[in-house]
C-alpha cells in the first residue's frame, strides 16, 4: 500500500478522539473512561501480569489503533481468541461499549509522537533472516507502528513477553484457554519455530513505540 496512504490512515486514528466505525458506530472516549473501571486492575498497572493460562505481562493499550482494539474485544467476544479472562470481560459488553473503550484507549496517551519510518534498533542477522523471508513490515509497518490496516495492531514497543504469547496462540490449536483463531497471523507463524518467535517478539518489543500502559488507580 502507498506510504502516503497508511501514514493518514495512522494519523487519523491517532488524531481523532472520536472514532467512526464500520458499522457507523461513533467511539466516545470520555464514556469509555468511565466504562474503562472494569479494566484498570489489569490494563491500568504498568508491567502487571497474567497468571493464567500462563505468566506474562499484560498488553500495553493506551497508544493502540481504536479499530485494533475494537477487533480484538470483538474477537473475545466471539470466543475466536480464548483467553478465560478477556473473554469473560468481553461478554457483556455492547458493540457501543467496544467502541467507547476503543475510543477512551487509543487516546488515552495523548498525540502519538512522530517516529521515525525505521525502526530505531537494526534487527540482529538472525531476526533480519526471520523478517525478511515472513515480511511482517508489510501489514505492520517498517518501524512495526503503522499498520496498513486500522484493524491490524500496532506492535513496536509492546512487552515483549505479551508478543510471544500472542504469536505462540495463533500456533497453537486444540487448548480451550490459550489460542487465537486469526487466519491471516495463523498462515504467519505456522513454520516458525518458538525459537523464532521468541526472537522476534524481543526485538520488537525492544523498539521505540506509541504503545503504554498508562497508571490509573480507582481513587481518581
Ligand atoms: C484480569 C485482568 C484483565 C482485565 C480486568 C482486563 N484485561 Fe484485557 N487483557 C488481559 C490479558 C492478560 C490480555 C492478553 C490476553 C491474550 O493473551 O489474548 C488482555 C488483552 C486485551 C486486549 C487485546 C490487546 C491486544 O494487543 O491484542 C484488549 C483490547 C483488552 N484486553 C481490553 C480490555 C478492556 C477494554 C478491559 C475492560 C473492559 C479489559 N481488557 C480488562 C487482562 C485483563
Ligand atoms: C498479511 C498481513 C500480516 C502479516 C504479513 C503479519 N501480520 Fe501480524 N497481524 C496481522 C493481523 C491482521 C493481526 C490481528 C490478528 C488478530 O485479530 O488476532 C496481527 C496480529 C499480530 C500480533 C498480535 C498483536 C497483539 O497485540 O496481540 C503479533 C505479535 C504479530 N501480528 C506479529 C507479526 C509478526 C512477527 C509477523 C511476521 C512473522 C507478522 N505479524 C506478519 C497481520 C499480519
Amino acid at each position: 500500500m502507498n506510504k502516503l496512504l497508511t501514514a493518514a490512515l495512522a494519523l487519523s486514528v491517532a488524531c481523532v478522539t472520536t472514532v467512526a466505525l464500520a458499522q457507523d458506530l461513533k467511539g466516545d472516549a470520555a464514556a469509555g473512561k468511565a466504562k474503562a473501571s472494569m479494566c484498570i486492575g489489569c490494563h491500568g498497572i504498568p508491567e502487571y501480569k497474567a497468571s493464567f493460562p500462563e505468566v506474562y505481562e499484560v498488553p500495553k493499550l493506551a497508544g493502540q489503533g481504536a479499530g485494533y482494539i475494537e477487533a480484538a474485544l470483538h474477537e473475545y467476544k466471539k470466543g475466536e481468541r480464548r483467553f478465560p479472562t478477556m473473554r469473560a470481560i468481553a461478554a457483556p459488553l455492547t458493540d457501543q461499549d467496544i467502541a467507547d473503550l476503543a475510543a477512551y484507549y487509543s487516546t488515552q496517551a495523548g498525540p502519538a509522537q512522530k517516529l521515525p519510518p525505521k525502526p530505531n534498533i537494526e534487527p540482529g542477522p538472525k531476526v533480519a533472516a526471520i523478517l525478511a523471508k515472513a515480511n511482517c513490515a508489510a501489514c505492520h509497518g517498517a518501524n512495526f507502528s503503522t499498520p496498513i490496516a486500522p484493524t491490524y495492531p500496532e506492535l513496536a514497543g509492546q512487552h515483549a513477553s505479551y508478543l510471544l504469547a500472542a504469536l505462540r496462540q495463533y500456533k497453537t490449536k486444540g487448548n480451550p484457554n490459550f489460542g487465537r483463531g486469526n487466519p491471516i497471523m495463523g498462515g504467519m507463524v505456522a513454520t516458525l519455530s518458538d525459537a523464532d518467535l521468541k526472537a522476534l517478539a524481543d526485538y520488537i518489543g525492544s523498539l521505540d513505540g506509541n504503545l503504554k500502559t498508562v497508571a490509573e488507580s480507582r481513587f481518581q
